[in-house]
């Protein structure tokens, strides 16, 4: 019988989801639930891992009862996943022995500092790993519990402790313990992986002191892993991608030089540099983007830490609005800034600056600024920010190109997706099911599983729901990045 859906688990940093998905890439049936979040210290971010499999296995089971799909119809499950969060469990209790540490973690500053002391290591490091040395990856994370917890490092070199990011956890977990494994394009954020020889780096596994026994078997993205029983049927889980490089793939930028920037929390952009790992020179990280048919494709990455949250922490720390979407309504009432730029560097700045001492700004304010001038500098900042990366995207690859792609949440902001299309000079493209995270993930499972027939299938499915064609004058635009690499500059130096 022809099976009739893909399901797609996407798990976040703040929620579970679950997308079923059927032939023509309808979202059939969604759920979602939040999960807590645990901050034991200043900069400390944590998760319980059974909290995320709990919450998300739930999701999926509300997700298909609650539009009654049996298990029997599902193709293959895709998992997409927060990436770089590190967990390690005993595989013989198939407990955690400790809390998951959170991608956004900064715990490890300290380990990275020495890392970057000892000099030739940070150099093999980025040849390796397409990798900063930075506290974001999960190698040091690693690190940290097997030199913290309690007998972890005996246990592991026993081979008792496996280690895993999200995908592999909730893989290991769905299987009852047969499958500990991960994908290319997680194992590339883990700090620990030859993204040329696409095996585990001996070197720097021997300079953290890491068992590689406890590290999982790196497959393809597209592949079955393992079966999980749902309602007496076994289902394939055959599809794996972090979550940002299960966005480039649900957007379809399946060619060398397609871009696409989701708009989250931060802004996540992305290029397809398709079989050659370009190495970065101006502060980006070079990534697997995917892997399938037994070669890999590569890809560009720029993080942008505060895009979207610019607008929470507006509505919840200012009070100037009640919802997020909101912030366009108020910064719509003015036709500019007068002037004003709001560089929000809370977190320090991330690609392509990586200046973890910046802090947030607000420049060139007069007796006539008002609140909504200040919204539209915020909006405004979320499109530079990705400007600032696409421009280090064209210096690393001397790919130009006209369009990017965009989704995610504040994607459906005009004033935002005006502005950037505005300041870029490029045309933007959204397309109609903006959940491409969960939509990479389903075409990654319908591939494996012959759902799909191949990459020409996905592309003729993906549906444009609008297009932001650039509209500022070449001066204009000129003033305004002359007057955000100010501000930036500003931020940069700027100290109590
Ligand atoms: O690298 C971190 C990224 O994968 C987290 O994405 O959407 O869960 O915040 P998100």
């Amino acid at each position: 019988m022809e099976k009739k859906y893909i399901v797609a688990l996407d798990q976040g940093t703040t929620s579970c989801r679950c997308i079923v998905f059927d032939r023509d890439q309808n979202i059939v049936s969604l759920a979602q639930k939040e999960f807590p979040q645990i901050y034991p210290k200043a900069g400390w971010v944590e998760h319980n891992p059974t909290d995320i499999y709990v919450t998300q296995y739930s999701v999926m089971i509300e997700a298909l009862t609650k539009m009654n799909i049996h298990a029997g119809d599902i193709a293959g499950i895709g998992i997409t996943n927060q990436r770089e969060t590190t967990i390690v469990w005993d595989k013989e209790t198939g407990l955690p022995v400790c809390n998951a540490i959170v991608w956004q973690c900064r715990r490890t500053a300290d380990i990275c500092e020495e890392i970057k002391w000892h000099g030739p290591l940070v150099e093999h490091i980025r040849q390796s790993t397409g990798l900063l040395v930075d506290a974001y990856f999960s190698a040091t994370k690693l690190k940290w519990i097997l030199d913290h917890v309690e007998g972890a490092r005996q246990k592991a070199e026993a081979g008792r402790l496996l280690f895993g990011t999200v995908d592999t956890w909730l893989i290991w977990k769905l299987t009852g313990g047969k499958a500990h494994v991960t994908d290319y394009t997680n194992a590339s954020r883990t700090m620990l992986f030859n993204i040329h020889t696409l095996s585990w780096d001996q070197e720097i596994l021997n300079a953290l002191e890491i068992p590689a026994c406890m590290l999982p078997k790196v497959c393809g993205s597209a592949e079955i892993y393992g079966y999980t029983p749902i309602a007496g049927a076994m289902v394939p889980i055959c599809g794996i991608a972090g979550d940002q490089q299960a966005a480039l793939f649900g957007q379809a930028c399946f060619e060398r030089g397609d871009i696409k920037n989701t708009y989250g929390t931060g802004n996540f952009i992305l290029m397809n540099t398709g079989d050659t790992p370009v190495e970065s020179r101006h502060g980006l990280l070079t990534t697997i983007a995917y892997g399938l048919g037994g070669k890999v494709c590569y890809a560009l990455e720029g993080s942008v830490f505060i895009g979207g949250a610019v607008l929470q922490w507006l509505r919840d720390e200012m009070g100037f609005y009640k919802e997020a979407p909101d912030a366009d309504y108020f910064g719509g009432k003015v036709k500019d800034t007068q002037g004003v730029y709001f560089v929000p560097a809370f977190t320090g700045l991330g690609a392509p600056h990586w200046d973890m001492y910046a802090r947030g700004c607000l420049f060139g304010l007069t007796r006539g600024t008002s609140r909504n001038h200040i919204i539209r500098a915020a909006l405004e900042s979320i499109a530079f920010q990705s400007k600032d990366v696409i421009d280090a995207m064209i210096a690393d690859t001397g790919l130009l190109f006209d369009e990017i792609k965009v989704d995610g949440g504040a994607s459906v902001s005009d004033i935002i997706m005006q502005f950037q299309a505005d300041i870029t000079g490029k045309r933007l493209r959204r397309p109609i099911v903006r959940e491409t995270t969960a939509l990479g993930a389903a075409y990654l499972a319908g591939l494996a599983s012959g759902f799909w027939r191949d990459l020409d299938d996905l592309r003729r499915h993906w549906s444009l729901d609008k297009i932001y064609e650039p509209e500022m004058d070449a001066g204009q635009r000129e003033k305004r990045l002359h007057g955000w690499k100010n501000a930036v500059a500003c931020a940069k130096i700027w100290r109590e």
